[in-house]
């Protein structure tokens, strides 16, 4: 909390992820891509073959295009991004790593060099020089990979870092090399389909039925390495970790099934394109292939970024910025003491650095549809029991007097009023709504914390003690604050869903 807040209303996960995913599906490409030319330039010079020269030239000049200038816009870009919405874990990451950093600079500076030397040196160099530079160029992108890769992993598996503090524990950490690996692959992937993108352009001739099989084989060769790399890399985290996703975190898993599914679909298409029906790659094909690839890789870089959640380094920082080692501090002192840039309206600030960095009010994961009809009572407690809701949040680090300030806050931007009125809904269905709003977050029928067998068998009076009750079962527990209409249509809910649930089990 060492940094003023930047506080806009766009969702701040959704604006990382469009960045980010721009960047690394064109800096992967970068390497891939210059991989891909100077091993074809090798082949085609061997066999004299110029149409395939004259292919590569044109390829590389989409290339450095590529590369260089969005490459390079989009990585300007994530900086930004990143210093301005989590600025604490930016500066951890600089802090531990600034030789990593400084290294991956002076590679990528050799990689631009090297670029250009190869763009402007077809016709300029001797064949020898030429592929020369190219492979320069290669090495360097891959050994910039090798770098981030070492950062991106450890913010997932910081493994021994966490107790020695020692740079290569955590650069060389528990999904260093399944990681790599696997990047490794993508680039190979993505070479076969930005150079089937171009060839696409091509007018239909046995030259582009052949180039089209070439690029396949890239894509074929990369996905027959991502495949298994991506079972390796899940196998190098920690099993706590994915546990927990199973249990209580929808996202990550949505993302990981997705990652098979287009990764399959995309083995599909470069089999069916590449191989059967190489004659038919139109542009709209190979603009379908791309988008697949993206989803594919989108897919992949989401469940990293949403596995890793309540942390954004694990067992290190927490997703609002916040870090572990000062929980402590936090949950005796409170936040605000600890809030550098102050603005005046303190429930503004704490819900800026408790809940903003991952929730608007109304837009992207809103908080007022959580909150609508509900009071100041419920909301600090779910504030206070942050880290029971499913979804695998951090936990409110501060003290209860602030949680009530986020909860006035919070009170004043929402609707008031009894659920009955705002929803129009009447007896179980009204039931149905006033247990999605003050229990279904942190308790699912057949699903995560299901209470139901807790409940069986009570008759009215019974339920209606425990919602009486609700603070003595857990401190996490909201205590019931509904209307009576409220209360009286939970419980009918309630019986029901319980008799329910009995009549499935044998
Ligand atoms: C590290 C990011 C992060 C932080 C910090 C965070 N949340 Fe969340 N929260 C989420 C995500 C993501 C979800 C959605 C869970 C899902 O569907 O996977 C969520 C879900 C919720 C929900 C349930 C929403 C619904 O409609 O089901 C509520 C309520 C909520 N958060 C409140 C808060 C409050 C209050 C704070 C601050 C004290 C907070 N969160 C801090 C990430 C965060
Ligand atoms: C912020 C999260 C949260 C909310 C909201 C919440 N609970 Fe709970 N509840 C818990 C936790 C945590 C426990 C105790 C630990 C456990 O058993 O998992 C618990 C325990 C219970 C139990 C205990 C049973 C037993 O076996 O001892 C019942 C019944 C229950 N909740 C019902 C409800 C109902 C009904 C609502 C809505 C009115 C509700 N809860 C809202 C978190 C919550």
């Amino acid at each position: 909390m060492d940094y003023p807040f930047w506080d806009i209303s766009v969702g701040y996960g959704l604006l990382m992820a469009i960045v980010a995913v721009v960047h690394v599906f064109v800096s992967h490409f970068a390497i891939g891509g210059g991989l891909y030319l100077v091993v074809a330039e090798s082949f085609a010079r061997r066999n004299s073959d110029t149409l395939k020269l004259n292919f590569l030239k044109k390829l590389s000049k989409f290339f450095v295009l590529v590369t260089l200038v969005f490459g390079a816009l989009t990585g300007v870009a994530i900086w930004f991004i990143i210093g301005l919405l989590n600025p604490a874990a930016t500066e951890a990451l600089i802090h531990h790593f600034v030789w990593a950093w400084a290294s991956e600079w002076c590679f990528f500076l050799i990689e631009i060099l090297a670029a250009i030397i190869y763009l402007y040196g077809w016709d300029k160099m001797t064949p020898r020089n030429h592929l020369v530079v190219g492979w320069i160029y290669f090495g360097a992108a891959w050994m910039s990979l090798f770098i981030i890769n070492g950062i991106l992993s450890f913010m997932l598996t910081p493994g021994d870092w966490l107790t020695t503090g020692s740079f290569f524990d955590g650069f060389f950490n528990d999904t260093f090399w399944s990681s790599l690996v696997l990047r490794t692959g993508v680039c190979v992937m993505l070479a076969g389909l930005y150079s089937t993108l171009v060839i696409s352009l091509y007018p239909r001739s046995d030259f582009k039925a052949s180039t089209v099989r070439y690029n396949a084989a890239w894509g074929l060769i990369g996905m027959a390495i991502i495949l298994p790399s991506l079972w390796w890399y899940w196998q190098g985290i920690p099993g706590a970790v994915t546990t927990t996703a199973i249990e209580m975190m929808p996202t990550p898993l949505d993302a990981w099934s997705f990652a098979w599914r287009f990764g399959m679909a995309l083995m599909i298409a470069f089999l069916l394109f590449g191989l059967v029906m190489r004659r038919h790659v139109s542009l709209g094909v190979a603009v379908v292939m791309m988008a697949l690839g993206l989803a594919w890789f989108g897919s992949f870089e989401w469940f990293r970024e949403s596995i890793r959640k309540p942390f954004v380094i694990y067992d290190y920082m927490y997703g609002n910025g916040l870090a572990l080692a000062m929980a402590d501090n936090y949950r005796e002192d409170g936040l605000l003491p600890y809030i550098v840039f102050r603005t005046g309206d303190d429930g503004a600030d704490l819900l800026r650095h408790a809940c903003r960095r991952c929730h608007t009010i109304d837009g992207y994961h809103p908080l007022k549809p959580a909150f609508d009809g509900t009071d100041e009572i419920f909301i600090a407690g779910i504030i206070k029991g942050a880290h029971a809701l499913k979804g695998n949040m951090p936990p409110f680090l501060g003290i209860e007097n602030e949680a009530a300030m986020i909860a006035g806050h919070l009170y004043n931007r929402v609707d008031h009023g009894p659920l009955k009125a705002m929803y129009a809904l009447e007896g179980a269905e009204l039931g149905h709504k006033v247990y999605d709003i003050r229990c279904g977050k942190c308790h699912e029928f057949y699903g995560y914390n299901d209470k139901s067998e807790s409940l069986l068998g009570l008759d009215p009076e019974e339920i209606n003690d425990i919602l009486d009750m609700a603070e003595d079962f857990a401190e996490e527990m909201p205590p019931f604050t509904g209307d009576d209409a409220e209360r009286q249509a939970l419980i009918e809910y309630l019986q029901f869903m319980t008799e329910q649930a009995e009549s499935k089990t044998p």
